[in-house]
């Protein structure tokens, strides 16, 4: 990349845009310079998550086919904000320009699969991950060894490719496989993460009740699997 762009650089065009001594000529160069570079780097994540999803949503299709009943509840994804964004690069140290970005943070493009059965997601996880075209950058089973404040779910950081125009470009996602339980549980603590004015006290009350909670989770999608277990085999 020629130029280093910031997170807060997509300001200066509107700056300049008001500038009134400004030709049209100027301000479409502007917009060229300024916005086009960063509508391009939005758009392949775009089109990654895209990718990713049909990806899913083909395995779903195939697997309710074979009497799973639709494994997957369903997908959620997003484009991290420029906000989140710009803080990640901030307290990483990361060189503010869209290169280093894309090469050092490995979550702009976040795909969430969830699951009624930790079995799916496993399942899901394999085949997924066993498609010539996908490249594993890094895996992380919280469900097998959950984080200290009882957080669950299957992480992916992969790399897919796009095909545009006239090149073949990998682009990385970050994916989070959950059940519905996890997911019901992740969407609470996440509340409870981002409340700051809470005392110390209601704060560490809080935390031991939503570590109780995720056991207690963790124990029904087990057993919830294992009846689902028994079932099928009596089918
Ligand atoms: P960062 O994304 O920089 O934090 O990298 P990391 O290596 O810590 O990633 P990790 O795989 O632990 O977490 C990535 C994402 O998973 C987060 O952005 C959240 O969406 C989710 N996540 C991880 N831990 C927690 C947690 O304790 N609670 C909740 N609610 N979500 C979590
Ligand atoms: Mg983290």
């Amino acid at each position: 990349m020629s130029k280093n762009y910031t997170p807060k650089d997509i300001h200066r065009p509107l700056n300049d845009i008001t500038a009134s001594e400004m030709t049209e000529s100027e301000f479409l160069d502007t917009l060229e310079r300024d916005i086009m570079p960063l509508q391009e780097f939005l758009m392949y994540y775009k089109c990654a998550i895209m990718e990713v999803e049909t990806k899913f949503k083909v395995l779903n299709e195939q697997f309710s086919l074979n009497g799973e009943s639709n494994p997957i509840e369903f997908i959620q994804s997003r484009i991290k904000s420029f906000g989140s964004l710009f803080r990640k690069v901030q307290s990483k140290g990361i060189p503010r320009d869209l290169g280093s970005i894309s090469e050092n943070i490995h979550d702009i493009a976040g795909v969430r699969v969830v699951c009624s059965f930790v079995q799916n997601i496993y399942h899901l996880a394999d085949c997924f991950l066993a498609q010539d075209d996908i490249t594993l950058i890094e895996r992380k089973d919280y469900i097998a060894n959950p984080k200290e404040n009882g957080y669950r779910s299957l992480h992916l950081i992969i790399e897919v490719p796009i095909f545009l125009e006239d090149e073949k470009k990998p682009v990385k996602v970050e994916v989070q496989l959950r059940t519905i339980a996890m997911d019901f549980w992740a969407s609470l603590e996440h509340k409870l993460r981002y409340k700051k004015q809470l005392s110390p006290e209601l704060l560490s009350m809080l935390s031991g009740e939503m570590k109780t909670c995720a056991d207690e989770s963790a124990e029904w999608d087990r057993r919830m699997q294992n009846i689902k277990n028994i079932i099928e085999k009596e089918e």
